[in-house]
């Protein structure tokens, strides 16, 4: 049974800093998109770590079904989070220390077999597609969100064709 306090928001993302925010906030933007309900945390897995597997830990019984992680340099968040939960978590490396997100990528992505992180690109891109899959796993019970991702697709791959027809018509210009 969830807790009294549910909180009817399907995905809780995690950030290890507040300067984490202006990247994982792409996933919010999608989310906002498909209208699916979010909440975001700051929480660190090695300076708040006590909160951190606190938060995990009580994320199902509030009525979480997803949760998104993003976090730079040694980034252990998703990983300490996915050790906690039974929810599925998805992972963001970020690119916020002198290695460009090759550390977090391979923090984030080299997890134990047993314990699964879903690990996105580094930076927006993987923000944003964490976003996109969590939508998707939601969509697995949803006919309207399945509907919404279609058109989502479909609007993709019609601004790369479009794209393409600009870049045609600008080279027969300078022809
Ligand atoms: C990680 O260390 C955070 O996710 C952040 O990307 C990085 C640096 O944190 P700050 O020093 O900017 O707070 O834990």
């Amino acid at each position: 049974m969830p807790d009294r306090k549910t909180s009817k928001k399907p995905v809780l993302i995690f950030m290890g800093s507040e300067n984490d925010h202006e990247v994982m906030r792409e996933a919010v933007l999608i989310l906002e998109q498909f209208a699916v309900p979010c909440e975001m945390r700051v929480s660190s897995a090695h300076r708040s770590p006590k909160r951190t597997i606190a938060l995990a830990e009580k994320a199902a019984r509030q009525g979480t079904k997803i949760i998104i992680a993003g976090a730079g340099a040694a980034a252990h968040l998703a990983g300490v989070i996915a050790a906690h939960t039974t929810l599925p978590v998805i992972g963001v490396p970020l690119d916020s220390s002198p290695l460009k997100g090759l550390d977090a990528l391979l923090s984030t992505l080299q997890m134990p077999a047993g314990v699964p992180v879903a690990t996105m690109a580094v930076g927006k891109a993987g923000a944003r597609n964490a976003a996109i899959l969590a939508i998707e796993i939601l969509a697995l019970h949803d006919a309207r969100l399945r509907a919404k991702l279609a058109r989502y697709k479909k609007k993709l791959a019609q601004s790369v064709e479009q794209k393409e027809r600009l870049l045609r018509k600008s080279a027969n210009k300078s022809d």
